[in-house]
């Protein structure tokens, strides 16, 4: 399916994405809280479905420019905050919630705050876990967890992900 000038037709998506975006197959939408986009959002839903979520009070912020491959799933049950250039690989996950108790003892919170910086890149199958901030420009490469913060500018990789090398970013380039 293909959608010229956004989602507003998907259930439960009213006034998403509205500034030319692109998506096409099956991208579905569960808007009990916040969801704000930016311009140009490209959403692929095929051959894998996209799940995009934001509970009640959460929020979900998506900048300009970004790019979500096929069978990704972003949940907002506190705040992801997804900066302008950003591209997501193929099913990659990132939840800010846990969703679940470790055990009796754990009575922390379930979910936490998640931030992607301006420019990055997240490749194939990687996760992004709850709590975790990714600096601009940097690339997490596929297969990835990453379950703590990442700096900017860096290639970060593994699981547990930890930066494996600088990266060279020019003043004012953009990721594409
Ligand atoms: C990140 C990526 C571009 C790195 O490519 P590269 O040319 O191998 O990068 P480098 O040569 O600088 O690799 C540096 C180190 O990172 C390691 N590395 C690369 N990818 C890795 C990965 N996915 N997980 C763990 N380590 C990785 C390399 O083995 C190398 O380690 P070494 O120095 O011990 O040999 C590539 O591995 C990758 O993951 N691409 C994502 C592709 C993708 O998901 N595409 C989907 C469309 S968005």
């Amino acid at each position: 399916m293909s959608v010229k000038g956004g989602l507003q037709r998907l259930k439960g998506l009213y006034k998403f994405g509205e500034f030319h975006s692109r998506i096409r197959g099956k991208v579905f939408v569960n808007k009990r809280g916040a969801i704000q986009v930016g311009k140009n959002l490209t959403v692929v839903g095929h051959p894998w479905a996209v799940q995009i979520t934001s509970t009640k009070g959460a929020n979900l912020l998506i900048g300009n420019h970004v790019y979500i491959n096929a069978g990704v799933g972003i949940a907002a049950n506190k705040e992801i905050v997804i900066g302008d250039n950003v591209k997501i690989g193929p099913r990659t996950s990132i939840f800010d919630s846990n969703y679940h108790r470790m055990d009796s003892a754990d009575k922390g919170e379930l979910s936490k705050k998640i931030t992607i910086g301006n420019n990055v890149w997240i490749g194939a199958d990687c996760t992004i876990l709850p709590g975790v901030t990714i600096g601009q420009n940097s690339v997490i490469a596929a297969k990835s967890t990453v379950n703590k913060d990442i700096p900017d500018n860096v290639l970060a990789g593994g699981s547990p992900a930890k930066p494996i090398r600088e990266l060279t970013i020019e003043d004012g380039w953009v990721r594409e």
